[in-house]
Parts: structure tokens; sequence; C-alpha cells
């Protein structure tokens, strides 16, 4: 069960354990900081950090359904048996309603990022934030963490939507798709203007607490010039922004993004329900990162190493491979090499990518052209110069580098390896004399 909530005999068993306590204010952070020491007993909380909300500690003693193990650790400081205070005739929701999030990454494999979780739970659960951006370069782990972070409070919200602007929506699509999923199908002709469409969506945000995130924010942003400007045609997505953030609704819109957005940034502030948090990368804590891959070094070895990258995750997944293969897995010596093979992923990916064979090189520019995930049986029919054993051959050995990925939906490249290889694509037709835009 997702949920559970007190009984009418558990809740005066809980007012009672409350008015034996010698904390016995409601809004005391102590609560909150011993149910975070249950929940998550190695994180030093307190100063305002705290794993759970003063909002789901309310709705606790109110008798409202809370995430099981809030439930759970609220009864352990209350030194009550939860299994005595919970009411078991409690269902959940019906199933009917979902989170709507099947197209996220998967993040079972997760690293570090406590603060962050806990900082972020308490923007959404208890500061009731309306729109928060997560901003950081590519690779750092924006994504990652807002799966996560969705995941965690889950129990907190009747629905969770996950879309990628990746492929940039348009703001009409978009909306259009999420009151189609919010109004459970109902609603499927939309008012004429982008304005009345907003005002739609916002009754629905009203009446429900919905959790919206929106991944690749940067997609919707032009490039090559100062940033936070709209594509042509995407401007409507500014006044999305802009409402979310300045109108009285309960639930919340999670943008990530490598590049500011200007509405956003406009509005936010450290106690205004529009927020940014920058995400820095991971800390030493996220080691596993590395020595999962087989990478083994000094603690402080490993630590020079994550710092070196600035705890890019991205970074971080793709280095051991090299540093095995090239530097026989002697940490010391790859920083040391005065090619310390790069500052930045750029360089990183620049080395990875001169190992390769010709025709990994020749599928890498195909899947980045392609762009869509596709199949190795889509590959076979479209690349004719390369035969099916070359081409499996060539697939697993870029599988094996983490240079692509083979997801649900076919074979692909991360975000920053298929810049890169974009990059050098369109640098290698201009020397060509052919303008890429063209292509
Ligand atoms: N905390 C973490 N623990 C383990 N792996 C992580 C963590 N954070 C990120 N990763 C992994 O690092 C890689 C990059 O992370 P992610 O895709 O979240 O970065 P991003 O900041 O969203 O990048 P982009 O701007 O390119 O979208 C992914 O493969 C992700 O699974
Ligand atoms: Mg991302």
């Amino acid at each position: 069960m997702r949920s559970l909530k007190a009984s009418a005999e558990g809740l005066k068993k809980i007012k009672q354990a409350r008015e034996t306590s010698d904390k016995y204010a409601i809004d005391n952070p102590e609560w909150l900081e011993k149910a975070s020491y249950m929940l998550e007993p190695d994180i030093k909380w307190g100063n305002g950090v705290v794993a759970v909300s003063i909002g789901t500690w309310k709705r606790f003693l109110r008798g409202t359904p809370v995430e099981t193990r809030n439930f759970k650790a609220f009864c352990q400081v209350l030194k009550l048996d939860w299994e005595e205070v919970v009411d078991t005739q409690h269902q959940d929701k019906p199933s009917s309603i979902k989170p709507d999030w099947d197209a996220a990454p998967d993040v079972s494999i997760f690293y570090d990022r406590s603060i962050e979780l806990s900082k972020l739970k308490q923007w959404l659960l208890n500061d009731k934030c309306r729109l928060v951006t997560i901003l950081a370069m590519g690779g750092v782990g924006k994504t990652a963490l807002a799966v996560k972070l969705a995941q965690e409070v889950n129990g907190e919200f009747d629905y969770i939507i996950w879309r990628s602007l990746r492929e940039a929506p348009t703001v009409e699509k978009i909306i259009a798709d999420v009151v189609k999923f919010l109004s459970q199908e109902q609603e499927i002709d939309l008012p004429e203007s982008l304005g009345d469409k907003i005002t739609q969506l916002l009754g629905y945000l009203r009446a429900s607490r919905c959790l919206l995130i929106f991944d690749n924010g940067e997609s919707i942003l032009q490039s090559g010039s100062s940033t936070g400007n709209y594509r042509e045609g995407y401007s409507g997505y500014g006044e999305l922004f802009r409402r979310v953030g300045d109108s009285q609704h309960q639930s919340c819109l999670i943008l990530t993004s490598r590049e500011q957005f200007k509405e956003v940034r406009r509005l936010a502030g450290e106690s205004l329900p529009v927020r940014v948090w920058e995400l820095a990368g991971l800390s030493v804590e996220a080691s596993e990162i590395l020595t999962v891959r087989g990478l083994k070094g000094s603690d402080s070895e490993i630590e020079q190493l994550i710092n070196h990258y600035h705890g890019n995750a991205l970074a971080l997944q793709i280095v051991p491979e090299t540093i095995k293969k090239l530097f026989n897995g002697n940490i010391a010596a790859f920083l040391n090499s005065g090619t310390t093979i790069f500052d930045d992923i750029h360089d990183l990916l620049t080395q990875q990518f001169e190992r390769l064979s010709e025709s990994e090189k020749y599928l890498m520019y195909w899947l980045v052209i392609n762009r869509e995930p596709v199949s190795e049986i889509q590959l076979t029919e479209n690349i004719l110069h390369l035969s099916q054993r070359q081409i499996r051959e060539s697939l697993d050995s870029l599988l094996g580098r983490c240079l692509i990925q083979s997801t649900n939906e076919g074979l692909t490249l991360q975000n920053v390896v298929m810049e890169y290889v974009s990059d050098r694509f369109a640098a290698k037709l201009r020397k060509l004399n052919i303008d890429p835009d063209n292509i």
C-alpha cells in the first residue's frame, strides 16, 4: 500500500502521545528532524533541512493519508506501534489515477543527492512551490534527480505527469496532452486561444494536486543567442510558465533545463513560489558510480577524480572505461598525464570518438542524423555498405563504451554524446563547404 492513514482510535493515540511529550507544539521542528533520522539515519538533518515536510506531518495528525514510510516514521517518533494506529479499512486511490511517467528514464541505480532531494521535497511539499527549475549543464544529473524526486513524492500528489520537451512539442500540443490526461480523456476539444487553453489547464491544477515535469527545457530555447530566448514559434511557453508561476493553484511544474528561462528568472525568489535549483555535480558520496564500473583507487584518488569532472554524472559514467583501457586502471597516472584528457566532457568525448572504428563512427553519425531511437533491424535496412555482422559488432562495441544506449524505444545516444557528435558532423560538413542547415 502506497499510503496509510490513522484510524479514529489511532488519532486518539497520536493525540495522547503528543500531549505526553514535552515538544507539544505542533510545528516544533524537532518532530520533523526526528522523523528524518528515522527515514534516513545517515544524514545530518536540522537547520531547516529535513526529509519530510510540516504539511505531511499535519496531514498525518489530521488522519489524512500520507506515504507509508512517513506514516511509520511518525509513529516511531511518537513511540507508537504503527499497526495499532493505522486505519486498516483505508484503500489507496483508485488505480485509474496512475502516474503518467512511462517515458521517464529508469533511476534504479542512483547515488548521493540526499540533500538535494530533501530540499526539493521541502520546496514542493512544505513551501508549495508552483514552478521549480532544475538547472545545470548537460550530464550533471538533472533528469535523474527529477525522476527520483517524483518517485519520492509520489504519495503526496494526485497526479504525476512526465513530459520530455526534447522533440520541441508546441505549447498547444503539450497543454492538450496534459489536459487530456488530467480530465481522463474527457477534454479533447480545447478552446481556440492559447490564453484560454492555459486557463483551462490551470483549472485542473487548482482542482487537484498535480506534479508536472517537463524535461529537457532547453530544447524550446534558441541556440546561438543569449540564453532564455524561445525558438521561433515557442514563445507561448513563456506565457504558460508565467501563469503557472503567478496564479493560485495547488500544483507544481518542474522544469529541467541546461539554460535559464526568462520568466522563471524574473519570477523566482528564495521564498517565492517560483524557484531555481542550480544543480551541482555529484559529491564523493557517489563514488560507487566509479567503483561499480570496476575502477579501483584510494579514497583520495576517487575524490580527486570526481572533483576533476565537477561531479558530472555522465562523465563519471564514461571515464572508468578510459582509465582502465589507457592507464591500466591507474587514476593518479591518468590525472597526472599532461593530457588529463579533458577539462570538460567535450575533450572526453573527443578521445572516445577517436578510438572508434570507421563503422562505429559511421553508426554514430547515422544515429545522430536520425535522432529518433532505432532498432538494429532498421539500421541493417538503411545502412547498405555494412554487413549485418559488422553492424552488430559495432553496436556491441558502442554499447560497451557507453556511447550508445539501448532503451525500450531502441538504440539511441545520450544527450551529451548526441550533441558532441552532431557538432562534429556539422564541422565535417562545413569543411566540405556544405551548410549543415541545408542537410
Ligand atoms: N545521482 C546519480 N546516481 C547515479 N547515476 C546518475 C545520477 N545522476 C545522474 N546519473 C546518470 O548520469 C547520466 C547523466 O544524468 P542525466 O541524464 O540526469 O543528466 P542531465 O543533467 O539531465 O543531462 P542533460 O542536460 O544532457 O539532459 C545518466 O545516465 C544518469 O542515469
Ligand atoms: Mg536530462
